[in-house]
This record gives structure tokens, C-alpha cells and sequence, in this order.
């Protein structure tokens, strides 16, 4: 297994190029069930998350080919049975369900089960496809949802901790090829599902309030093939910035959209960080003395989950305390321990993590655990004094393209080893 190897302490300065949103290219990506026609997606990032969705796709019969971050599908004639070997290694590929059901009226896809971070349950993506007409099996760890028919009809999909991204996506393109018209109330708003709602339209569905907790889809007979670039990452553009931060540098996040980022600027900003409009793109750098600040996940457009771990290694930086409270997923603090070993105080109380900030952090070997705790670790170790071995960086490569290039552009004495 490859690990990183991180000689910390030295501020990042330069620019890097913001790559394609992991999470709005799997939806979209999964659309691409929708018709028979080619789809052509533009700004794909190149990762194991998405390589994996390719052979899911190729597992039902579609054919892809991804080129420098071209990505073609052609689905022209696919079956509802996916491999169930791949899905059931890659929760996002729950969001294949919704288009084989609104396509062929039937899927079969393995349950995606918990990880790291929480159970990661499905019952509103569930419980939408029945709304719509679907009959639902589980046996043997697998889900089956058949439907003669599906009709529009108004569904709830609020949950333990608000919405769902991908229950939202599922529904959506189920939605957009049924009979009627289906409202989501309660919907996500992240800019993903925006995305996705761009693309379907550009396929023909007739999609309104993608972005605001009320969706509306009527449905249509067929859709066709489209284009479509995907919008860049956010959270790949806040693990940059909070990099440059807690490097004390200056990095200008190029093609990131402040239009994203509002809740992160907001915070980054009461913590003495100023991430600048510049031109097309945004510049990040501290503008005072780190400040200890106070920290809750939310849906978007609140502080995003995916963005706390990484946030948790800059104040540790900060002097003060600062309680940073996860309020999307029950158990995503998996970072906390590896964190203290490169000498963060940080304490666990139920949903939240008390930072007492500010002592310096000396290097260590850490272990990965999920995507962004991997993220928040190669933070801190840029931060640290002395060099830092994060392991299992597997779990990086799933979401962050080329993350360690990219730093070495900036400066960074980072290298990718075989664990010792
Ligand atoms: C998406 O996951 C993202 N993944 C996650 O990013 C992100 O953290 C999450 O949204 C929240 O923003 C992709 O888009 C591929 P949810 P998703 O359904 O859609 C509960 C990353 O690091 N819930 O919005 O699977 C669930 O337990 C990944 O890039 C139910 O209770 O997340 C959680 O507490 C990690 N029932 C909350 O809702 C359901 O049926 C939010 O989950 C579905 C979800």
C-alpha cells in the first residue's frame, strides 16, 4: 500500500488547478442509464471513485471511454442487474438505482452498507421509489425495486439529519421519466444536484427548483443524448485553501466558485483567513493571526461535512478553543486520534470535538481512514514540524486527483512511497 511522505513546514504559494466535483460526476455519470444515446461529460476527474463507476456502467452493459477528462457513455442497451462485486465496494453507486428504474422499471443493486463514517442507510431513497409506484425487495443484501409503471407524486424526503444528496439525485432522475409530475419537497440543495438537474435538462427532462428544498420534475417519454462540463469541486477547492491557511501561505484555487463556498469563506474568514475573489479564480491566505472559531455541519448551504475534517487540523493551529460540532454524520471524527499523535489536543464530547488550538504539531506516522480525514491529515502534516508518513492513502486517491503533484507545485516537500 502507498503512503505519503511529508516533510512539513514550508508555506504553499502558486496556483492550482481546481479539478472536476467528484460528487457531481458520479450522478452524472449514472445518467447517462438514462438513454440510449451517447453522453459526453466534460471535466470528469480522474479518481478511483470514478474509474470504479465507469466499470459499474460497463457492468450493465454500457460502453465508456474517458480521455483527458472527456468521459463518453453510451448506454444503448443495458440490463437492471449490476455487478454486484463492484457496487457494493462504493456507496455512491447506490445513485445507479434511480436511472435503471426510471429506464428499464427495474434494478437490482447490492446494499451499499455503513463505512467509517456512519451507517449510511437508504431508506429515503426507498422510500421515494415507492412513492413513485416501485415495489421494493431486500434479500441477501441486495435491494430490488420493480415497477410497471412509475407515476409522479409529491414525497417527503427529509431525514435524521435533513435531506439526502444522493437520495435526492435517485429521485430525480427516477422522476424524470415517469408518468406525472413529482414533487421533492424537502430536497438537497448542494450544487451537485444543481449539476445534475443541468444535465438532465439538457437531456430532455423538464426539472424546476434544483438548488431550493422544493424540486418539481414532469415526466417525458424519452430523453436523448447530452454535453455537459462538471462543475468544479468544492471541497477539493477548501482542502486548498485551508492548506494554504494552515501552511501560512498564499495559493490561488484557479476555477473555484465563491458561489460554493460561502459557508467556508464565512468561517475561514472569523478564523483570520481571506479567501479573495481574483479574477475568475479565488485566492486563499491568512490575513491576521489564526483565531480559534466554532464550527457546525450542515446541509448546503451550511458548513459542509465533507469540509470538517480538514477545518479540525487548521485550528488546531488557531490559539483558543474551538468545538467543532458534526451534525451530518454519526461517527466522522476518525481523524481526532491520528491528529493527536502529530500533538493536536482534541477532545470527543458526543457530536463534538473541543479543540484547545495552538500548540505546534511535530510530524508522526498516521493511518488513513476515510477520504477527507486522509485530507486533514496531509494538512497537518504539511503543518507539522519534522515529516509525517500518512498510510493508506488509497483512501485519498478515491476523491482528490493527483493531490500530491499538485502540492508539489506549490511547494510542498511531499512524496508517494511504499509503506515501510
Ligand atoms: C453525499 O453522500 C456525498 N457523496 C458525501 O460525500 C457527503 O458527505 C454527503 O452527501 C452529505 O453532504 C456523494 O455525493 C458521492 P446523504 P450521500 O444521503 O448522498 C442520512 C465525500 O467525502 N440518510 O446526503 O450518501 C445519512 O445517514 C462523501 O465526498 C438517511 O438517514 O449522503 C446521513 O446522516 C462522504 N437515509 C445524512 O442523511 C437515507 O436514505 C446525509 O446523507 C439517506 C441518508
Amino acid at each position: 500500500m502507498e503512503s505519503f511522505l511529508i516533510k512539513g513546514g514550508v508555506p504553499l504559494h502558486g496556483e492550482v488547478a481546481i479539478s472536476g466535483s467528484k460528487n457531481a460526476a458520479l450522478p452524472i455519470m449514472a445518467a447517462a442509464l438514462l438513454t440510449g444515446e451517447p453522453c459526453v461529460i466534460r471535466r470528469v476527474p480522474d479518481l478511483s471513485d470514478t474509474r470504479f463507476m465507469a466499470r459499474i456502467l460497463e457492468s450493465l452493459g454500457a460502453a465508456t471511454k474517458l480521455e483527458r477528462g472527456t468521459l463518453t457513455v453510451h448506454a444503448q442497451k443495458i440490463r437492471g442487474y449490476a455487478d454486484y462485486e463492484l457496487v457494493r465496494k462504493m456507496r455512491g453507486s447506490i445513485c445507479i438505482m434511480g436511472p435503471l428504474l426510471g429506464r428499464l422499471k427495474q434494478a437490482r443493486v447490492s446494499l451499499p452498507g455503513g463505512c467509517v463514517i456512519g451507517a449510511r442507510p437508504i431508506n429515503l431513497h426507498l422510500k421515494g421509489f415507492q412513492a413513485l409506484g416501485a415495489k421494493i425487495k431486500i434479500e441477501g443484501g441486495y435491494v430490488e425495486a420493480a415497477a410497471k409503471q412509475l407515476g409522479g407524486t409529491i414525497l417527503f424526503l427529509g431525514g435524521r439529519a435533513g435531506s439526502t444528496v444522493l437520495g435526492t439525485a435517485n429521485l430525480m432522475m427516477a422522476a424524470a421519466l415517469a408518468a406525472g409530475v413529482t414533487v421533492i419537497e424537502s430536497a438537497a440543495c448542494e450544487p451537485e444536484v444543481v449539476d445534475l438537474a443541468a444535465f438532465l435538462t439538457a437531456m430532455g427532462a423538464k426539472i424546476s427548483g434544483a438548488g431550493s428544498p422544493t424540486i418539481t420534475i414532469t415526466g417525458v417519454k424519452k430523453l436523448h443524448g447530452a454535453e455537459h462540463e462538471v462543475i468544479p469541486d468544492r471541497i477539493e477547492a477548501a482542502t486548498f485553501a485551508i492548506a494554504a491557511a494552515a501552511t501560512n501561505g498564499e495559493v490561488t484555487l484557479r476555477g473555484a466558485r465563491a458561489d460554493h463556498l460561502r459557508a467556508l469563506t464565512d468561517k475561514l474568514n472569523e478564523a483570520g483567513v481571506a479567501v479573495e475573489r481574483r479574477g475568475e479564480n479565488l485566492r486563499a491566505r491568512r490575513r491576521a493571526a489564526l483565531k480559534a472559531v466554532d464550527v457546525t455541519t450542515l446541509p448546503y448551504p451550511g458548513f459542509p461535512t465533507d469540509v470538517q475534517a480538514q477545518m479540525m487540523s487548521l485550528l488546531a493551529l488557531a490559539p483558543g478553543i474551538s468545538i467543532i460540532t458534526e451534525r451530518i454524520f454519526e461517527s466522522r471524527f476518525m481523524h481526532v486520534s491520528e491528529l493527536a499523535r502529530l500533538g493536536a489536543d482534541i477532545e470527543i464530547e458526543g457530536p463534538s470535538a473541543i479543540v484547545k488550538g495552538g500548540r505546534p504539531l511535530s510530524g508522526a506516522p498516521v493511518m488513513a481512514s476515510d477520504l477527507r480525514a486522509s485530507a486533514a491529515l496531509v494538512i497537518a502534516g504539511l503543518a507539522a514540524k519534522g515529516e509525517t508518513q500518512v498510510n493508506r492513502i488509497y483512501h485519498l486517491d478515491r476523491g482528490y486527483e493527483g493531490m500530491d503533484a499538485k502540492l508539489r507545485k506549490l511547494g510542498a516537500r511531499i512524496r508517494r512511497v511504499e509503506e515501510k
